[in-house]
């Protein structure tokens, strides 16, 4: 994905147009160029790489044009290289064009526009947007003095813009009705220096609302710092943009009336706060990303004193039937036992679903990307063995054309930090087409997991848990891969309330063990981060890294080895323990280190045995275990120790220090931890 910005308003564009996109680089940042309109010229600077070579291009020039647009670039059409870099222009450099997003159609539109003369200069989809523009405005420039009477080139005239005397603006709709794909675009026209059109179709785009000045950006960190008032386009919405106000179309034509919302953000959440880099301080933020959930989602009311911790809690075995019917004769407890509304409202867990969200619930399936796919796996393991329900977890991208058969009574999970990533949302529009129109056991029922209810995710998915870990900036998910593990908890226990699948002990031992996680997170961040940055300098010349896990640790170890690979490019893979002997083990030597999660629990022997088949041949043993764990201490040559916590809870503390040997390995290297090489914090492209 790319980031886009626009500025128009009172003041110099080209610095809020520049610190707009440094908020924004974590999106991309293979090139950078932004333009404005001065003197009815369009000024254009690109440059290729990091955001910094912009700026160094553009230091010390002097350039008052109040109106412009931005973007840093993730390439998908076209190398990384300056000529591909946006904004694009038109044959007559009369217009200039940034997108985020892919336009499917491009090629037959190119073709199209150079049979009627339009000169290309990049190898990319975007460059056919402003000459498709600019012919859209010969049309009705050649149909005379505007609107009324140039029907014959409009599809069907009746959609024309509604009281609006805007050609640039009619163009611009015209224009993007014939595009394909997934776009987020901002246009500027040198002919029409007060007017800064966007558009919005399945890629993210915000406006924000100053005094006398509006911007638009692909996300709100880059509106942060100059407004609250922000405004998010909906897919199919364009809307014009001058020093005298923001008008909002639909792509028909017709004239949308939507007031900005206030963003409760300040702009030191996207600063790095005397961290080095953003990663290491998302790290940090972890203990309060739990509290804040738990906080959040906790019904802190529940078994105090008022008796409704029985309800929906199977007890022994033997009594629980009785209890349930009993408790019917019983007018205490009559309408709580038989009305399930009074069960949800009485939940130890406040998710807000609906009733019916649990109704006849059979099975799950789970589909998402990169590291929001393990915490998928390791929801899979919490909905199976706190639930009881079947679950599987598909990587979306092969979902969407490999779908699992259609079965009735299934609740579609979507999990994706971002809320944009398009593999997710497209496996998730599919399972809601394919689904439609089937009998009531099959209707589409989806939930989203994510860390932005107001994105495209959010827009798609009635029902969404909202992870609130804040804004996430370094590229390597961390915080909102803690915060979704906390939502996974959150749901398979309201469910296994639900489905009274859990004993009384049994769920006041997780609850207290959730409640204690913040703590225990800190212990460790406190404890071991130096020594793990220690440990991190014996790994200066490693190539190759094996993590293992078993049960409910095996996604930790794979997303061990992700982390180790996003940011400091060492090949690195994850494996259950137990798979190890049946084939990976060949790659090991004693340049290989193997680090294993060893918690106390149903798997701890097992593990540490299969460790022992890897210490057999002379790999160097990196044990994440507690302490005082005696076995393990004669097991591995090194200890990175964790809190004693419950097995089932273990993920939440054994992923930390994955996460920090990832960025001690990565940072001592001198990469870029926030911003790896060919990565984006989440690609809207399929
Ligand atoms: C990748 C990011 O682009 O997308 C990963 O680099 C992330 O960090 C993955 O895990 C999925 O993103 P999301 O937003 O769908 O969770």
């Amino acid at each position: 994905m790319c980031g886009i910005v626009g500025y128009i308003g009172t003041q110099p564009a080209s610095n809020i147009l520049l610190e707009g996109l440094r908020k924004l680089e974590y999106r991309g940042y293979d090139s950078a160029g932004i333009a404005t309109v001065l003197n009815n010229q369009i000024h254009c600077v690109r440059a290729k790489g990091k955001l910094h070579h912009l700026q160094e291009k553009l230091a010390g020039e002097e350039n008052p044009a109040q109106i412009g647009i931005g973007h840093t670039r993730w390439a998908t059409h076209g190398k990384p290289e300056e000529y591909n870099a946006h904004p694009h222009t038109d044959t007559h450099r009369r217009i200039a064009v940034v997108q985020n997003g892919i336009i499917e159609n491009y090629r037959e539109l190119r073709d199209e526009l150079k049979v009627l003369g339009h000169e290309f200069r990049s190898d990319t989809d975007t460059e056919t947007i402003p000459h498709l523009i600019a012919e859209c405005l010969q049309g009705i420039r050649d149909q005379g003095s505007g609107i009324g009477d140039w029907d014959g080139i409009i599809q069907n005239p009746k959609s024309k813009i509604q009281n609006s005397s805007s050609p640039f603006l009619e163009a611009v709709r015209q224009a993007v009705n014939k595009l394909k794909g997934a776009f987020a675009i901002a246009v500027i026209n040198a002919d029409y220096p007060d007017e800064l059109i966007v558009a919005r179709q399945q890629a993210p785009l915000v406006l924000g609302f100053g005094q006398g000045e509006f911007y638009c950006a692909s996300d709100t960190p880059a509106l942060v710092p100059y407004t609250r008032a922000v405004l998010p386009l909906e897919n199919g919405e364009l809307a014009r943009l001058t020093p005298l106000g923001v008008e909002v179309y639909s792509f028909e034509g017709q004239r949308l009336r939507k007031a900005p919302r206030t963003l409760n953000w300040n702009p030191v959440m996207v600063e790095k706060q005397g961290f080095k880099h953003f990663m290491l301080k998302e790290i940090y933020e972890q203990p309060g990303v739990v509290r804040e959930c738990l906080e959040t989602y906790l019904n802190h009311e529940w078994g105090v004193g008022s008796g409704d911790q029985e309800l929906g809690i199977r007890e022994s075995q033997e009594n629980s039937d009785s209890r349930s019917t009993s408790r019917s004769t019983d007018n205490k407890g009559q309408s709580k036992i038989q009305n399930p509304k009074s069960k949800i409202q009485n939940s130890p867990i406040r998710l807000n679903l609906p009733a019916d969200f649990y109704q006849d619930l059979q099975q799950i399936q789970i589909v998402a990307c990169g590291t929001s796919w393990h915490a998928a796996l390791v929801g899979k393991y919490l909905l199976e063995q706190l639930a009881g329900i079947p679950t599987q977890v598909q990587y979306a991208s092969e979902f969407r054309y490999a779908p699992a058969p259609v079965t009735p009574h299934t609740l579609t999970i979507g999990v994706t930090q971002s809320g944009e990533t398009a593999d997710t949302l497209a496996a998730l529009e599919m399972e809601i087409q394919r689904r439609s129109g089937l009998a009531k056991e099959y209707q589409p029922r989806l939930l989203g997991i994510t860390n932005r209810p107001e994105s495209t995710l959010g827009q798609l998915i009635p029902q969404i848990i909202d992870t609130r870990a804040g804004i996430e900036i370094g590229v390597a998910a961390t915080k909102t891969f803690v915060a979704q593990l906390v939502a996974f908890y959150l749901l398979a226990l309201d469910l296994a309330y639900q489905r009274q699948a859990l004993s009384l002990d049994q769920f006041n031992k997780i609850l207290d063990g959730l409640r204690q996680l913040p703590a225990e997170i800190e212990m460790i961040l406190e404890s071991q981060e130096r020594y793990i940055e220690e440990l991190a300098h014996d790994f200066a010349e490693t190539q190759d890294f094996i993590f293992l896990g078993r049960g409910i640790n095996f996604p930790i170890a794979l997303e061990g080895a992700l982390k180790l690979k996003e940011i400091s490019y060492i090949h690195a893979e994850g494996y259950p323990a137990g798979e190890m002997k049946h084939g990976p083990i060949a790659l090991l030597d004693a340049k290989v280190p193997v680090v294993t999660i060893a918690m106390p629990g149903t798997v701890f022997e097992k593990v540490l045995s299969n460790a022992q088949e890897a210490r057999a041949r002379d790999a160097r043993l990196i044990g994440v275990t507690p302490m005082d764990e005696q076995e393990a201490e004669d097991t591995f040559d090194t200890l990175i120790p964790v809190p004693h916590v419950d097995e089932i809870l273990s993920p939440l503390v054994t992923v930390i220090p994955m996460q920090l040997l990832a960025y001690h390995i990565a940072a001592r290297r001198g990469l870029d931890v926030d911003q790896p090489r060919n990565l984006a914090k989440s690609v809207t492209v399929e």
